[in-house]
């Protein structure tokens, strides 16, 4: 019983074999997907997915990449998506620094724009966070979402958690959560027992971030939420717990993370 709490079944590369791919999920152990939008389009279809399929559920919002393209009527039409059942979360949302595909400044602008919309609807927030990591916790704490010493206002997730154990400990103690993707199997993912080990219990979930990252023993192999099994697998190695523990505790935490009851 799995959760992938973070996937792109709303992904171009899998438009082809969609079908394929619901099929391989509902013959599996996995529960439960969260299908993760990525600007006006992919939030669409995750909504769509989310309507149809009795295990998926949706999260929409324009990813750092996308932004250059957003403008305020898109986002008009983000908090018109948002309200609708089985809408879960805004996101995925924040900076990459990484790949640079819009200007910072458009990053950021779009970043804190979702982070408002997030707040006024009440909804959590899933962070895409790529080499940018002052500037999306500098964020947070300017928009309100993070503070010292507070309760956070709203529920926030680093997907792809890929910053330091200090990092995540820092998180931690503001009051957000963490999500594990398919690097941790990876042989040079060296800080991944740190990070896990920084992170409480209740606050650790898992993901594929499928079609990319995929796990070992699949890298190089386009990715399937399906998979989320090597990463669980990996945290429970880590943490010296069973599989089925590893399994039931990140499936909770998503749980509780995206309200799902
Ligand atoms: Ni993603």
């Amino acid at each position: 019983m799995l959760f992938d709490s973070h996937a792109h079944l709303n992904d171009r590369t899998y438009a082809e074999n969609r079908e394929a791919l619901f099929a391989a999920i509902e013959a599996s152990d996995l529960s439960y997907v969260c299908d993760v939008g990525f600007d006006l389009e992919s939030s669409l279809l995750a909504v769509e997915h989310a309507q149809k399929l009795p295990w998926c559920y949706a999260v929409v919002g324009c990813h750092p990449h996308d932004s250059k393209e957003m403008d305020e009527s898109m986002m008009t039409m983000f908090k018109g998506l948002a309200k609708k059942p089985k809408v879960v979360a805004i996101g995925e949302m924040g900076l990459d620094y990484h790949y640079d595909h819009s200007p910072r400044d458009i990053q950021q602008h779009w970043f804190r724009r979702q982070l408002q919309l997030a707040l006024e609807l009440k909804m959590p927030i899933v962070i895409h966070d790529r080499d940018a990591h002052d500037d999306v916790l500098r964020i947070l704490k300017e928009e309100g979402v993070l503070a010292a010493g507070k309760e956070p206002a709203a529920r926030v997730l680093l997907h792809c958690f890929s910053g330091s154990p200090e990092l995540a400990a820092q998180y931690v103690k503001l009051g957000a959560w963490i999500s594990m993707a398919g690097p941790i199997t990876f042989k040079n993912a060296r800080k991944a027992p740190e990070v896990i080990a920084a992170v409480p219990d209740d606050r650790l979930l898992a993901e594929t971030d499928s079609p990319f990252l995929t796990p070992e023993p699949f890298r190089g192999k386009r990715n399937s939420p399906v998979n989320v099994e090597y990463t669980v697998r990996k945290i429970a190695e880590i943490k010296g717990i069973t599989y089925e523990s590893a399994a039931a505790l990140t499936l909770n935490n998503a749980k509780a993370f995206y309200g799902i009851k």
